[in-house]
């Protein structure tokens, strides 16, 4: 059994006018020590995705049907006082901005002892705090220090030591360097590479960096339009992709250019929750459309060790 295993989970918002379905019917798993990346064009769905594994949703958010297994407990059913014990020991997260998650009133070595979970004194948590400042390596003296005496990337760092200190199965990190600049994100990465091997934790990436997320991860899963449309091991993905939105993703990257080659996007844009696209989302914008692709969803296929849905592989799961 893996560390996570979200089956069939379906996520609506309410808005003013209507309910939507923001995740619709995504299943998958995270093995243990397995560092998965959630790839995937903006408003796709993997922050909801990351928050519906933390409890964490906006409130106008419902999780309709489906389970999310944390080391085998389905923590749908769980109270907020049950989920604030599974954050933090089971699951925890990194977010993209690290200086909205500090409380800027409060010193760094208050806020970290605060996360420290267990019977400990006072002193101990302490202590527990400064071994997780070496590990993230910052220097002792933050501990004194407020969240605007700290750099970006010494910030993320904070963020890093809170969600490890209480040494969780797995960490989702929601692009946690995008806010920083390139080399500082470098040294975050390899930051993160290190814990994670050290620690053993099994690792949900979100990223819009798809070369990032092959050095990054052992399998990518690739979002579109609140629906996982392939999942592949990193490798496979970048080599011979399944799915044509992951071959146009792929396309776009910049290392495949020519020299003076045009920059290139996907033509079209990502669908409006409230107005999809009938059958297969992605038919107005895939080149290898069927007339079945505008009417009915096409069942998730393995093909070796990839899984897909499309009907270039796959048959009908559904009416739409
Ligand atoms: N609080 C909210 N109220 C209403 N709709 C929301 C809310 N938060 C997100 N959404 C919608 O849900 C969809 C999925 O959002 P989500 O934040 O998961 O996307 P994402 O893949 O993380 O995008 P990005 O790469 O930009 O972070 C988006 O279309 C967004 O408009
Ligand atoms: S199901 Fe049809 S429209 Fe959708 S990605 Fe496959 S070929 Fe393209
Ligand atoms: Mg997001």
């Amino acid at each position: 059994m893996g560390i996570l295993e979200v089956k069939n989970l379906i996520v609506s918002i309410q808005s003013l006018y209507k309910k939507v379905n923001i995740l619709r019917n995504i299943s998958f798993s995270i093995g243990k020590n397995e560092v998965v990346s959630l790839v995937g064009e903006s408003g796709s769905g993997k922050t909801f995705t990351a928050l519906s594994i933390m409890k964490l949703l906006p409130q106008a958010a419902k999780i309709e049907t489906g389970e999310i297994l944390i080391d085998g407990e389905n923590i749908i059913e769980k109270d907020e006082k049950k989920m604030v014990k599974i954050r933090g020991e089971k699951v925890s997260m990194i977010f993209q901005e690290p200086s909205s998650h500090l409380n800027p009133v409060f010193t760094i070595g208050n806020q970290m002892v605060e996360c420290v979970k267990g019977n400990l004194t006072k002193g101990e948590k302490k202590e527990k705090v400064i071994e997780i400042l070496k590990e993230v390596e910052l220097p002792e003296y933050i501990f004194y220090q407020y969240p605007h005496q700290l750099s970006g990337g010494m910030q993320q760092r904070v963020m890093i030591g809170m969600a490890i200190i209480n040494k969780p199965s797995l960490l989702i990190a929601d692009e946690p360097t995008t806010a920083l600049d390139v080399s500082t994100s470098f040294r975050i990465i390899n930051l993160l590479k290190k814990l994670i091997s050290t620690h053993k934790i099994s690792v949900i990436f979100i990223t819009h960096d798809i070369s990032l997320a092959v050095n990054f991860s052992d399998k990518i899963y690739v979002m579109y339009a609140g629906e996982i449309v392939e999942k592949s091991p990193s490798k496979k993905l970048i080599n011979s992709p399944l799915h044509p939105y992951s071959e146009k993703l792929i396309a776009c990257l910049p290392e495949k250019y020519k020299k003076r080659e045009k920059i290139k996007t996907i033509e079209g844009t990502v669908p409006d929750f409230s107005s999809l696209p009938s059958g297969c989302a992605f038919h107005p914008r895939c080149p290898y459309k069927k007339e079945i692709c505008e009417k009915f969803l096409p069942e998730e296929i393995k093909i070796g060790e990839s899984y897909v849905r499309c009907f270039r592989y796959g048959k009908i799961t559904k009416n739409n």
